[in-house]
């Protein structure tokens, strides 16, 4: 067992969990145990025309809920879409919200919940903990098997004033209630299924390789990185429901288990390239990975070895060094398959910024940012990655992911 650090941990994961095909049309009822009366649907245009929100609003209406109706999520939401949000709950009398969509629906849905109660601006809320008051009730239905917000007290949301991302969290934004509908699945493009998919991965990986890691959060990530690499690529190319369904509990899971053990260098490091760049998360997140694995492999050999046996790499005739890096190659394989980006490029990441995104990363993945501070190379980058990294790491590894890799 490793303890890291720290040697007293808390596993908390207060979310109810309903799963299967068809399930959401529990909606209704799940709301109506929640207390609440009236429900602020929250979701996207693309999420909405294509006939998501649908069985939900059916649900509602078999158990008499009112709604009122918020569908101008945009990608990449901030402030202002949050404030919109919440001053239609406040107009409408809603008291509690039922979220319908990807990670930019759920983070924006949970973050109108908090300013509903709280009053302000979510950017008051800006770090961890900041919030006095329970958000509204909130029942998070994902329709991407990926970002994992639908059982996670993190709100990632667009900071406008400096022009970066704003992490919220507080275990009081946890949803109530998640559900998981694989129906809810069937339409997402191939792409966008791969973007998700490999972000949810990147959780799990993350999960297993920081130095809060304990037995309760191995087992959640284990579980999540056999069941999105196995399922991923008949998932995405594919009608199979069985591998969808897979995905998305895949995904929760693995976010269930990040949501304690915390992310590692990978999330650190590329959420100031969201916020720069507007580059998609998942993309982001994915393409950065295997160099990461890289750096962190001489510092957990076995967990690694670990990793490549719930990966389907075989263990057996070899020895602990040559079965570790096949958790990385198993990876670069699944990548080849789904056509997957091997390296970052310039047209997405200018890297001429490689300096400035690095000093961004010294902020930390929680903490507000102070843009202008400068860093030796030598400093620590704040996070519980497995394997401490610098400043100077944080460049190398930027500037190898544009180098690419072979198998
Ligand atoms: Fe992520």
């Amino acid at each position: 067992m490793r303890t890291g650090e720290k040697n007293i941990f808390t596993f908390y994961l207060p979310t109810k969990v309903v799963h299967g095909a068809g399930s959401s049309r529990e909606t209704g009822k799940e709301f109506k145990a929640l207390g609440a009366t009236k429900a602020l649907i929250v979701t996207d245009k693309g999420v909405r025309s294509a006939g998501l929100v649908e069985g939900v609003l059916g649900s509602l209406q078999e158990s008499n809920i009112p709604y009122a109706m918020f569908d101008e999520v945009e990608e990449d939401p901030g402030g202002t879409t949050v404030s919109k949000g919440a001053t239609l709950a406040l107009q409408e009398k809603c008291d509690g919200i039922v979220v319908v969509g990807g990670g930019s629906p759920m983070c924006a849905g949970r973050g109108i919940g908090i300013v509903v109660t709280n009053g302000g601006k979510i950017r008051d809320y800006a770090g961890l903990n900041m919030a006095s008051k329970p958000p509204l009730p909130l029942i998070a239905i994902p329709t991407t098997a990926g970002s994992g917000a639908e059982v996670s007290q993190f709100i990632v949301l667009k900071d406008e004033e400096l022009h970066t991302k704003m992490v919220v969290g507080s275990p009081l934004y946890f949803p109530k209630v998640a559900i998981l509908d694989p129906l809810l699945l069937r339409g997402l493009p191939f792409r966008q299924f791969v973007a998700s998919g490999v972000d949810a991965l990147g959780h799990a990986i993350e999960a297993y390789l920081t130095t809060l890691c304990t037995p309760i959060t191995d087992a959640w990530a284990l579980q999540a990185v056999g069941m999105i690499y196995h399922n991923l690529r008949p998932a995405a190319m594919s009608d199979d429901l069985d591998a969808k369904e897979a995905c998305l509990i895949g995904s929760t899971l693995a976010n269930m288990a990040c949501g304690n053990a915390r992310l590692g260098l990978v999330h650190t490091m590329t959420t100031p390239l969201e916020g720069m760049f507007k580059m998609a998360h998942g993309i982001a997140v994915g393409t950065l990975l295997p160099y990461v694995m890289e750096f962190n492999l001489p510092a957990a050999q076995e967990r690694f070895a670990d990793l490549a046996e719930t990966m389907g790499e075989p263990a057996e005739g070899r020895s602990l060094a040559e079965q570790a890096p096949a958790a990385i190659t198993a990876i670069k394989r699944l990548y080849i398959d789904l056509g997957f980006p091997r390296k970052y490029a310039d047209a997405e990441f200018d890297r001429k910024a490689i300096p400035q995104v690095a000093r961004l990363v010294m902020g930390g993945l929680y903490a507000a940012r102070d843009l202008a501070k400068e860093y030796p190379m030598h400093a620590p980058v704040p996070s519980p990655n497995i394997r401490k990294a610098t400043m100077a790491d944080v460049v190398r590894l930027f500037e190898k992911a544009f180098e690419g890799w072979e198998l």
